[in-house]
């Protein structure tokens, strides 16, 4: 996936020189799509995907979005009795590295008397706590640590199958956490259309059930959202499902200020200690008002929403208004930008 990066590149907002372009191709197809994490991926803007947890100018305004969503509805977090060593293991997994990407912000040490020191300068934060000893934090360890990623978390038991047991997921793209918690892999993904049909599915269960621990993957999964809007669960539905339909009467600059292509990069990581699987969820959205600066990303978002087909656009919620974003990106070229798409 290597590119050139066009000379215009520096002048573009870090939202697009860091945004995760999700399309390889004209033609988008549901696929396995799993690479190892760490990776630098070089795009026709710049570049993305170095830290396995990525802090980025919306820190501090995503995670008070997060705090206020678990204090309005408890039910984006859970922890099954079962995975309470899992949930220590992926708040010391995800401290660990966040220290290790970002040293200028965040130390994590260990004291004399065994004791974890957390040092978080970007929230002004530092907190003592003893491993598994849960009195020893403010908060269920999930639920605290995701007071420091923008990532949502889900963690996997595995038994037989994989079990989503475990997880703080407050900015789903229309799904329900708290209504999956406990299913099983291949429950959770039964909405999805051709996956199951197609092997993805039970190609990507083998794949997971094989994962090594320090050796994490990644992948990416991409929708449109109408307006800057994180939080797209099931729940809140009544709040942004009918902005499907408005965004079908708006005049077109409306329409390329409201739309925006919202890219999931995942993380799947076996942690260390539990041996659950840690499935992270990186959200980015860019409304395709700031997407046309890339010429690249234009033409081929253009093309992929144009062929989309019916099953996978009505399971994306797109099916409304997709064929007028094909079009509007069609008829939006700014010129420059860059050669390659990637
Ligand atoms: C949705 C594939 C890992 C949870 C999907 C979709 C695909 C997919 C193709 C449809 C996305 C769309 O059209 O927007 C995969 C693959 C994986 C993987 C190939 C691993 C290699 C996971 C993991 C979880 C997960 C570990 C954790 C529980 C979900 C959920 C949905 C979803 C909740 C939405 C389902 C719904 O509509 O209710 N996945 N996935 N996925 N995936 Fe995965």
């Amino acid at each position: 996936m290597s590119t050139t990066v066009p000379a215009r590149a520096g002048s573009l907002p870090a939202s697009l020189r860091h945004f995760p372009f999700p399309f390889t191709d004209d033609v988008y197809r549901y696929s396995t799509n799993v690479e190892p994490a760490g990776r630098p991926v070089a795009t026709a803007a710049g570049q993305w995907g170095e830290p396995l947890v990525d802090i980025d100018g919306h820190y501090r305004e995503e995670l008070t979005e997060r705090a206020e969503i678990l204090r309005r509805d408890p039910t984006r977090h859970a922890v099954l009795p079962h995975m309470r060593v899992a949930a220590w293991d992926a708040a010391l997994t995800l401290l660990r590295e966040l220290a290790a990407a970002y040293p200028d912000d965040m130390t994590l040490t260990r004291e004399a008397d065994g004791r974890w020191r957390w040092e978080n300068r970007l929230l002004g934060l530092t907190q003592r706590f003893v491993y598994a000893d849960d009195a020893s934090l403010p908060d269920e360890p999930l639920r605290w640590v995701s007071g420091q990623v923008q990532e949502d978390i889900v963690l996997l038991d595995q038994r037989d199958q994989l079990y989503g047991d475990a997880g703080v997921v407050t900015f789903a793209a229309d799904w329900s956490f708290g209504f999956d918690v406990g299913m099983s892999f291949l429950e959770i993904h039964g909405p999805v259309p051709r996956i199951r049909q197609e092997g993805v599915i039970t190609r990507a269960h083998e794949f997971l059930k094989r994962l090594q621990p320090h050796q994490p993957y990644r992948r990416t999964n991409w929708t449109l959202t109408v307006g800057r809007r994180l939080d797209v669960s099931t729940e809140t539905y009544p709040d942004w499902g009918p902005d499907r339909e408005l965004v079908q009467q708006v005049d077109n600059e409306t329409f390329g200020r409201l739309v925006h292509l919202r890219v999931e990069v995942q993380h799947l990581v076996r942690l260390p200690d539990s041996g659950s699987i840690m499935f992270l969820i990186r959200t980015y959205l860019v409304p395709f008002e700031d997407l046309v600066a890339v010429e690249p990303w234009r033409l081929r978002t253009a093309m992929v929403l144009a062929e989309l087909p019916e099953d996978m656009a009505d399971y994306k919620g797109v099916i409304k208004y997709k064929d007028r974003a094909a079009r509007w990106l069609r008829d939006h070229g700014t010129r420059g930008g860059g050669e390659h798409p990637e």
